[in-house]
């Protein structure tokens, strides 16, 4: 059984399906803990609600990035992890942090990457008048949201749509399934990252997964 380590730093939707996945046994893995950077954050208590570890490192006690950096990196390796998660985790991270967990860290990020990177991303893609809007996992590297894509999902715009519709709709139609279904696959070592990229079940990812590749347990 793998241990994961998730990184939350707010509401933690996705951590509450990675946590109801791991206890149905379609991620293989335990959730050795969860780590924060704001002690208000809302996913702390669905962590404590199912019993996991939690850890607070709030990066305003710290004097730069490399210290928050390496206070954070501690508090998570306590926990030995195999994997770790970036669930809406609202910290841009040092190279040294990047590298020690290259392989081993996935983020979710909600857009069709590499088209809107950053913040405010449904608000990006009304305003560029994209047909389409989703979500992308995605291994961590050194760039920000711009690691080797695993996984996309998409969906088409309505006409009707605002900023706050694209985000309901972002996690319930795209996120709460994909993040899932990419943690399985790494838990699983069925996805791996290679110096050419992402490689999954024995091929390299030249353009990332989609919706079609979900297994049933995670559509
Ligand atoms: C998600 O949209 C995620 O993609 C982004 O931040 C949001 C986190 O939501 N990075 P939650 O904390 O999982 O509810």
């Amino acid at each position: 059984m793998k241990n994961l380590v998730v990184l939350i730093s707010g509401q933690g939707r996705n951590l509450q399906a990675l946590i109801e996945h791991c206890a149905a046994g379609t991620i293989p893995a335990r959730i050795a803990a969860v780590v924060s950077n704001r002690a208000d954050a809302y996913g702390l208590e669905r962590a404590r609600r199912a019993g996991i570890p939690t850890e607070v490192v709030p990066h305003g006690d710290y004097p730069s990035r490399e210290a928050f950096d390496a206070a954070l990196a501690a508090a998570i390796d306590r926990h030995a992890p195999d994997l770790l998660a970036m669930a809406g985790f609202m910290r841009i991270l040092t190279p040294g942090f990047t590298r020690h967990y290259l392989g081993r860290a996935l983020n979710i990020h909600p857009s069709l990457l590499p088209r809107h990177p950053g913040l405010r991303t449904h608000a990006a893609a009304l305003a560029a008048g994209d047909a389409e809007h989703g979500a992308s996992v995605h291994f961590v590297t050194e760039a920000l949201d711009g690691g080797p894509l695993v996984l996309q999902g998409a969906f088409k715009l309505r006409p009707e749509d605002d900023a706050a519709t694209l985000a309901e709709r972002v996690m319930t139609e795209v996120e709460l399934k994909i993040y899932p279904q990419a943690l399985a696959w790494l838990a699983r070592g069925d996805l791996s990252l290679r110096a050419d990229g992402a490689w999954l079940h024995g091929r390299p990812l030249t353009t990332p997964a989609t919706l079609d590749a979900l297994e049933a347990a995670f559509r």
